[in-house]
Parts: C-alpha cells; structure tokens; sequence
C-alpha cells in the first residue's frame, strides 16, 4: 500500500470504528499529521476523560495509553505498538514507593503520570510538567514525597520555598543526554537564539534555559514570543508543529541525542494493522484502575495558577 492509501485506510477505519486518535507532542511528524489531537499529558489525558468515541487508539507510550484506559473505563485503548514503553516509569516500583511510604507515614505521595497505573494507585494525586506547580501549591502539607522524576521535583520545589521535599531518583534517560557544555555551545553559535527547555532536563541545563516548561507550554510560548530563533531542550518531536506553527521562525535541536527510541516506534503501518486487529487493547485491573482514577481526578480538579 503507498503512504497516501494507509493514510485514507486508517482514517476510514478510525471512522468505521468510532474511534479518535490521540497523539503525544514526540509522535513521529507523520503520526502526528494524521491525528485528531496532538498534545501533552495533561490535554491528552483531559481529551481521554472526554471523548465520546468508543475507542481511543493512543500513539504514544504505554503509561499514556493506561492513563486514558483509567479515565474511560467504558471505552477500548488500543496502544499501536505495546512495548513502547517508559524507562523513566519503569523506575519507580509499588514495592519500593510502600517502603519510602512507611518511612515517611501521613506525607502526601505527588507522582507524575509518567508511571504505571499500580504506581498511580498508590499515589495521592498525579500531576504533569504543565499543572505540577499547581498541583503542589493545591496540598495543604509543608512535606511531600515527589515521584519518579527527580528533575520535575527538584525544579518545581523552587517555585514552593515553604514545602520540603523527598524526591524519588528517576530520570528520563533522553533528556538526561542533554549537557550543560553542549548546551553552552550551542548558545555560543547562536548568540540571538532563546534557549527553552523542559523540567525533565538535569537542573544545571535548567539553569541555562530562557524558559523552562511542558511541551504544550513550548507552543504557546513560542508563538507568543517576540525572538526568531530558538533552541529546543526537549524531544525532537516537538519540531514539527513548532515550525508547522511558526514558518517565520527558526528552531534548532539543543543536541541529536534528544530523541526517544519509544516515542519513535510506532509507524503508519502499527497504526493501521492495530485498526485492523482492534489489537493491542490496554486493561487495568478494576482494584488498581480505581485507585489510580482517583489519584488522576484530583490532578484533574486542580484549577491551574
Ligand atoms: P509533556 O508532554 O507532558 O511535557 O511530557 C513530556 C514527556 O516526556 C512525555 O513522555
Ligand atoms: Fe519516558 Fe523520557 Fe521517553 Fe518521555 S521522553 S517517554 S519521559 S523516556
């Protein structure tokens, strides 16, 4: 089949099935061409919450896809490629986070979505890279324990002074490839570029960024901004909608090393051939889903500063 026909045969099926396509800001361009939404975790976890689809097909990691099956129980999640997963999720364990948990009795568990629905379940409240100041203002607790990513925690624990933090020591091994000294060469080839990146990078690449925010928070602010060139520290993704957005402007990758091998599995042809089959579909168990759900509505509740 020619791209142009896979293109037309999986919007036929997404028709035939009453289902809508939810795609992750790091998608592949053409994945993300042919969606119904693109966006961060926090929209696309808003958009699974209400969609009136009967299917949801997720293009994006396997978290992602648990979060919108947490969210719709009433709806099928297919997750096109099922070991597109998140080294950064798979560092936090149930087991682990209980022992942190007995050690620390009565201190609120904040866990970033990117982590398993059994991780969720333990947790007090969820929150993303878009809401998580937000979401830490909204407790009422002087201490919490911020899981799995250690670089989120420890960037938004400078806009909450009063609060005292236990980070859990995750990480995202893509933006963890991001150097300061790369960084700082890349400034110095670009003397007129702002430099923006985003809280899953190291502190000291923070530190050097013009702004520091979600995927989503990219957009806007580069379209808003008055500067024409930037440099980008986060996955590569994010390129195409940023120059699609902004043909006037310019965007250049902070390092090649900024690309995720997960977010860059699923292909037009996984797409189809999981329209096709209705196969892999994505479950929680009903004792976890409900105590995840209850950690993801909180976020969900909190209105954004
Ligand atoms: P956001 O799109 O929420 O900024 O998340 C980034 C990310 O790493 C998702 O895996
Ligand atoms: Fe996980 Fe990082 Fe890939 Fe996002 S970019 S899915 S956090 S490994």
């Amino acid at each position: 089949m020619s791209g142009t026909d896979i293109r037309q045969e999986i919007r036929r099926l997404l028709r035939e099935r009453n289902a809508v396509l939810l795609a992750h800001n790091y998608m592949r361009d053409e994945i993300q061409e042919i969606a119904d939404i693109t966006g961060d975790s926090l929209q696309l976890s808003q958009e699974a919450a209400r969609t009136g689809a009967a299917v949801i097909v997720f293009c994006g990691v396997h978290f992602m896809a648990e979060s919108a099956a947490i969210l719709s129980p009433d709806k099928t999640v297919l997750l096109p490629r099922p070991d597109a997963g998140c080294p950064m999720a798979d560092m936090v364990d149930v087991a682990g986070l209980r022992e942190l948990k007995a050690r620390h009795p009565g201190v609120p568990v904040v866990t970033y979505v990117n982590s398993s629905a059994a991780v969720k379940a333990e947790s007090d409240i969820c929150c993303t890279s878009a809401n998580a100041v937000s979401v830490v203002k909204s407790l009422p607790d002087t201490k919490l324990i911020f899981t799995p990513d250690r670089n989120l925690g420890r960037w938004i624990a400078r806009f909450v002074p009063d609060k005292e933090f236990i980070f859990w020591d995750g990480y995202c091994p893509t933006h963890e490839r991001l150097t300061a000294e790369r960084v700082r060469q890349m400034k110095a080839e670009h003397p007129d570029a702002l430099f923006i990146c985003h809280p899953e990078c190291a502190p000291e690449i923070s530190a050097l960024a013009d702004h520091v925010c979600s995927t989503s928070g990219m957009y806007l602010y580069c379209a808003k901004s008055q500067a024409r060139k930037f440099i980008i520290g986060t996955e590569a993704g994010i390129l195409y909608k940023l120059r699609q957005e902004n043909p006037d402007k310019e965007f250049i990758l902070a390092s090649p090393a900024l690309i995720c091998p997960n977010m860059k599995l699923t292909s037009l042809e996984d797409l189809l051939l999981c329209l096709q089959t209705m196969q892999p579909v994505v479950t929680v168990p009903e004792g976890v889903r409900l105590r995840a759900q209850a950690a993801l509505d909180r976020m969900l509740a909190v209105p954004r500063d």
